[in-house]
């Protein structure tokens, strides 16, 4: 593990730019669980029932009932110290940017500034009649569906499947995959497209692609130039360490 982290530090000192991909797997230690695995979120609920457009338009109530508990979880949720590292680290300039497939804010409440949200956020709702957009507070979604004053449903501003990508997300994502010379990719499963291309463009444009997950994935053995199996919250400060 050491030799491993050492030459992720020194990969990272030598680069000229630094980006993350970063999925579920980095707040699993603020106490979100992620989607999949033995805890995961898609084994209580099923994601073609609960978190696909069409199931939120035929009944906005079943899915606001999981949204609403991922909400009370996300707010009490703070940010973990692979959270901070990176935070730490766009601070002293060894990382560039961050595209994030999370929805819960944890990165910018980290202090990191240069986010990209590649799935939206879940700070905000927006008015699915009049496309007015409020700020999401408990208060609002405690009765569900909740609605906005002009009568229409609300929605959390994050994709759904069957949603396309936000333009913006992609351009950017893509531009930051293709101009770094360092990816780190953190707690996720690299299963979801368009997400899972990040780091495949990235290798393809000459970046080393440096793994960090609990479990392998299928990066590990096909595109991770370094592959540390641990906790992000626990590798990422053993990184910063030597940085
Ligand atoms: N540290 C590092 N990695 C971890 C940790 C941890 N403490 N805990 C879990 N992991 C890893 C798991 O091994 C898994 O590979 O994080 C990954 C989480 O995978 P997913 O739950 O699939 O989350 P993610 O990859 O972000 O999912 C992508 O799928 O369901 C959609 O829109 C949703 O953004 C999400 C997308």
């Amino acid at each position: 593990m050491d030799r491993k982290i050492i030459s992720a530090a020194l990969l990272i000192k030598k680069a000229k730019k630094v980006s993350a991909l970063t999925g579920a797997g980095i707040s699993a230690e603020s106490g979100i669980a992620p989607f999949r695995g033995s805890n995961g979120i898609w084994k209580k609920y099923d994601p073609e029932e609960y978190a696909h457009i069409d199931s939120f338009m035929n009944n906005p109530a079943k899915v606001w009932k999981m949204i609403s508990e991922l909400l009370d979880i996300i707010f009490k949720a703070e940010p973990n110290k692979g959270h901070l590292c990176l935070s730490a680290m766009e601070k002293s300039g060894c990382l560039y940017s961050i595209i994030t497939q999370n929805v819960d804010g944890l990165h910018q409440a980290a202090g990191s500034r240069n986010v990209i949200e590649f799935h939206g956020n879940n700070m905000l709702l927006i008015c699915m009649a009049c496309g007015k957009k409020i700020k999401t507070e408990k208060e609002i979604y405690r009765k569900i569906p909740p609605l906005c004053p002009c009568g229409g449903i609300l929605r959390p501003d994050v994709v759904f499947f069957g949603e396309p990508i936000p333009q913006r997300a992609i351009t950017e994502s893509f531009a930051e995959a293709k101009s770094c010379d360092v990816m780190l990719v953190i707690g996720t499963s690299a299963v979801v497209t368009p997400a899972a291309e990040i780091p495949i463009i990235a290798k393809e444009n000459g970046a080393k692609i440096i793994e960090i997950n609990i479990e392998s994935t299928p990066l590990t053995d096909a595109v991770a130039n370094i592959s540390i199996f641990g906790k992000a919250g626990e590798i990422l400060p053993e990184i910063v360490k030597n940085l």
